[in-house]
């Protein structure tokens, strides 16, 4: 629940606002850029929602949020709960309710005829459960790396679902049920190619889905200012040499999407998404 006592300063007038427990994860400015912008070290409301659908983006980042700063002084507010998960594509959704414990990470969830996906984990709730349970279950959770696996443990055990780890990785949930030992690519069903990226950490890994949707962990997002694909320096715990390699690797693959664990999704034709990772591989270099 945001406090009121605790207002960022740079909240425009109005209903919604943010407070300073904010961890400046970019979830909200994901899902309702034109009402919340980064100061630098918070996010904070730059523009009220004006129009219902502007409404309804606001009131879907302040659920969300990982941490609870967003507040809405509305007494009508729109019900958005059942909006998650939230379509991005054909069979692919977006979780929502992105955990704390995974910095605020995305997660995102795959309808399969041959059984369901989760990519990385949201928070454990009832209502995700129920509606996970309406979409047909979860038969794979695959874990990105060891940041991003949130409350994978427990919808691993509700659901009966295998969690897919790599070895480097498996202290982050020691129980998985998949560990996977390869070092570049792993075929492991049709629709699904494993694709190892180490350098963020040691045994980050990527998912390609029908040689279109790369989920892409902490590996690589998009940037909607610039146009331009973008990897964390800052942020990269292992080595940047070796994910400059993993990022050239990726050159071998076809996708339409990049759907990042933190940071923004991006959708371009094949040829246009090349020429961004072309681009972005020269400029790690
Ligand atoms: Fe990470």
């Amino acid at each position: 629940m945001a406090d009121e006592k605790k207002l960022v300063n740079e909240n425009v007038p109005g209903n919604f606002f943010v407070d300073r427990t904010c961890i400046n994860c970019d979830t909200c400015r994901q899902l309702a850029p034109d009402v919340f912008a980064d100061q630098g070290e918070y996010s904070y409301v730059r523009t009220q929602p004006v129009s219902p659908l502007e409404e309804v983006h606001a009131m879907r980042a302040l659920l969300a949020c990982p941490v609870g700063s967003i507040g809405n002084r509305s007494k009508i507010k729109p019900n958005v709960m059942d909006d998650f998960p939230l379509p991005i594509t054909d069979d692919v959704y977006y979780c929502g309710f992105n955990s704390a414990a995974s910095y605020g990470g995305n997660s995102f969830f795959i309808t399969h005829p041959e059984g369901n996906w989760l990519i990385d984990s949201p928070k454990y709730l009832p209502h995700l459960v129920r509606r996970f349970t309406a979409l047909g279950g979860i038969k794979y959770i695959f874990l990105t790396h060891r940041d991003d696996v949130a409350d994978a443990d427990k919808y691993a055990a509700e659901f009966g679902a295998q969690r897919l780890i790599h070895r480097d990785e498996l202290s982050a949930q020691p129980e998985s049920e998949i560990v996977i030992d390869e070092r570049e690519q792993l075929d492991f069903a049709p629709d699904f190619k494993i694709i190892v990226t180490p350098g963020h950490t040691r045994g980050h890994m990527v998912l390609l889905y029908k040689n279109t949707v790369l989920f892409t962990g902490d590996h690589l997002a998009y940037d909607p200012d610039d146009d331009s694909l973008y990897a964390h320096e800052s942020h990269c715990w292992y080595s940047w040499a070796e994910q400059t390699k993993s990022m050239r690797r990726l050159l071998a693959y076809d996708f339409e999407w990049v759907l990042a664990g933190h940071g923004n999704r991006g959708h371009l034709p094949r040829e246009r998404m090349k020429e961004k990772l072309s681009e972005l591989v020269a400029r790690m270099h």
